[in-house]
Formats: structure tokens, sequence, C-alpha cells
């Protein structure tokens, strides 16, 4: 790098003394380089967001919700704090899943089975789109969102992050894993081709392995263990659908700051605590503000207790971090076993 700069700089000083114009020029490219270089930098310093997050809660005039917020964003950044000796030296923010709005000054990383629905329609609706023309877009979303909402840079993001709102919905991963299956593979309800060919895929050359089958009518999908079989198998070469995908590796939560962290399982609360403290009371409409699932947990129990225990610890140990990040547990899910 050092040889390469002192290259650089020579030949911008030779070039320099030819005429006063490409001396400005030369100055010019050179601060570009310089600030390029800093940028580079800074990106490549996963430990700087963790030392800045601010881990000590002593406000105590607040109401239960705002507590129990309070608690997540430490239990993160505590979080982050011990696994920054772990976190391999290349693993790199990922800006690219959030969306900013600077109208409303929000800034979301949306979590697929994690009430991202409502909050894609919030969104449709806070760009400015009108309920009809969303409504005719209900089943993608994400087509209407990409016309207004645009990947933005590591350094967009830590602008926007800074003095918006911001917030993330998660949920327990097993959970959303479940939901996931459910929704894109088990009964072909989603007929997009990608998901066709995924459930051919899942289903090849495994036809005998279909223990329990706790699903007796969608005989067009794979099984739940098939599926599982193939998320860990997958998993090995850090292969992810964005559907499934954990979330430390989806949004990277650990380079960033949350005002609000929102569980689908008290979603109520947490969606109003955040649209008052976001100021949308006004924007959100009232039926959009807690959408959720529907799928119960001993409904997930029974889907999970399909499963050996060897695959639960492999799950458990694929979204581990997922699990310490947010505080969901596991246990309940180690008692089911066949
Ligand atoms: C945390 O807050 C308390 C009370 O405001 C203060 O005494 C303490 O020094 C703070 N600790 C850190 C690490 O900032
Ligand atoms: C809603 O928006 C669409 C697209 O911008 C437009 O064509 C349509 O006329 C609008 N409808 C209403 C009721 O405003
Ligand atoms: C399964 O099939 C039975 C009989 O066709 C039907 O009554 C039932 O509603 C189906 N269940 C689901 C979950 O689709």
């Amino acid at each position: 790098m050092d040889k390469w700069r002192l290259f650089l700089k020579k030949m911008s000083l030779m070039a320099c003394y030819t005429n006063r114009m490409v001396q400005i020029m030369c100055i010019t490219v050179f601060i570009m380089f310089v600030f390029q270089f800093y940028k580079y930098l800074q990106a490549s310093s996963p430990s700087r967001q963790i030392e800045n997050c601010n881990c000590n809660l002593s406000d105590n005039s607040l109401d239960t919700v705002a507590l129990r917020n309070k608690a997540r964003i430490q239990r993160l950044c505590n979080t982050c704090k011990n696994w920054e000796k772990q976190i391999e030296i290349n693993f790199k923010p990922k800006a690219s899943e959030y969306l900013i709005n600077n109208r409303y000054k929000l800034v979301y990383c949306k979590i697929f089975k994690a009430a991202s629905s409502s909050w894609l329609y919030n969104f449709n609706l806070m760009a400015g789109y009108n309920t009809s023309y969303i409504n005719e877009f209900i089943t993608d979303p994400m087509g209407l969102i990409r016309k207004k909402y645009f990947r933005p840079s590591f350094f967009e993001l830590k602008r926007a992050n800074r003095v918006y709102t911001s917030f993330i919905i998660v949920r327990h991963p097993f959970e959303r894993l479940l939901s996931a299956f459910k929704d894109k593979l088990e009964c072909a309800r989603d007929n997009n081709k990608a998901y066709r060919r995924l459930r051919l895929l899942i289903k090849k050359g495994r036809r005998g392995q279909n223990p329990g089958a706790y699903l007796r009518n969608c005989t067009s999908g794979p099984t739940f263990f098939q599926f599982i079989t193939y998320v860990i198998r997958m998993a090995k070469i850090n292969r992810f659908n964005e559907h499934w995908e954990p979330v430390w590796s989806f949004c990277t939560p650990c380079f960033f700051e949350f005002d609000v962290i929102a569980h689908v399982e008290t979603l109520q609360e947490d969606a109003d605590y955040l649209i008052k403290h976001a100021k949308l009371e006004d924007v959100i409409k009232p039926q959009w503000r807690h959408k959720s699932a529907s799928q119960t947990k001993d409904e997930a129990k029974k889907y999970f207790s399909e499963l050996s225990q060897s695959q639960i610890k492999d799950l458990y140990n694929i979204y581990r971090q997922d699990f310490e990040m947010f505080g969901y547990s596991v246990d309940e899910y180690l008692y089911h076993q066949r």
C-alpha cells in the first residue's frame, strides 16, 4: 500500500509541474483518493459501532414498554460486544436490506417473516403511493418498494441511522423459519417460479425421508423434515434464502444502532410504541399497525417435533447469534423430541 501511494504521489507531483490547470486537477484527485481511502478504512473496521453504543441504562422515568425496549437495546449491545472478538475479519456490514425514509425520518431493516408485509405496506404509504395502488401490488410489495427506496450504501445508512428513528422487528428464529416454510414451500401457495424450483430441489432424492409428516394435505411441497435437512446443508456453505437468512448476517445489527427493537411476539405494544416514538400516528393506518402471523407456538412445536435432536442442535447453532442478540430461548423446542 505504501509503495503504491508513494508511486501515485510521485506520478502526481511530476505531472503537476506541467501547468497550473493540471496542478489543480491533481490536487483534487489526491484529496478524493485520501477521502476514499479514509472511507474504506472506516468501513473495514467492524468494532467502530460497538465501541460507540451506549449500554448504560439509567433512565427510570419510562413505562414498561419503553423499559423493555431499552433492555433489548442493551442486550443487543452487550451481545455484540461479546462477539467483537469472534467476528471474522472480513465480516462486513450490510446496508442493502435497509429502507430509509427521509420524509418521515425512519430507518428499517426489513426481516422477512417478521411482520414485514405490514411494514412494507407502511413504507409504500410513506413513499406516497395511494392505497388502491398499493393493494394492486399486495402480493409483491417489494416490487413497489424498490422503485422508491434504493439500496443504501453503508455511509448513507450510517448518516441516517444517527439522526432518524431506526427500528427492526424480530421473531423467534424457529418460528420465523417455520413461517417461511409454510409460506413459501409447504402448500405451494407461492407459485413463484423460483420457489417451484426450490420445492422440487428439496424433495429430490429424499422421498424416503419423510418421518412424521404432520402435514397430510399438502403433498405438493417438501416436508418440514426435508426442508430443515436442506437448510442445514446449505448453511454449511453459508447459503440462505432471504426468507430464512439469520438476522445477524442479513441486517448485521452489530454495525448499527436501533431506537426500537420490536418483537413479533409483543407486536401490538411495540408497534404502538414505535409509531408514537416516530410520530407516525397520522401516517400509518390502524389496520396495518399490528398485523402479525397467526401461527401458534403449539403448531410450531408440532412441526419441530418431527426433527431429530441433532437437527435441532444444528439449527440452534445456525441461529445462535439471533437467539442471543434478541433474547430468545431454544429450551421449549428441545423438550419436544421424537
Ligand atoms: C452509567 O450511568 C451511571 C448513572 O448515570 C453513571 O454513574 C455511570 O458512570 C455510567 N457508566 C458508564 C460506563 O457510562
Ligand atoms: C393511485 O395511483 C396510481 C398510480 O400513481 C394512479 O394511476 C391512480 O389514479 C391513483 N388513484 C387514486 C384514487 O388516486
Ligand atoms: C385437509 O383436507 C381435509 C379433507 O379434504 C379438509 O377438510 C381440511 O380442511 C384440510 N386441511 C387443511 C389444513 O387444508
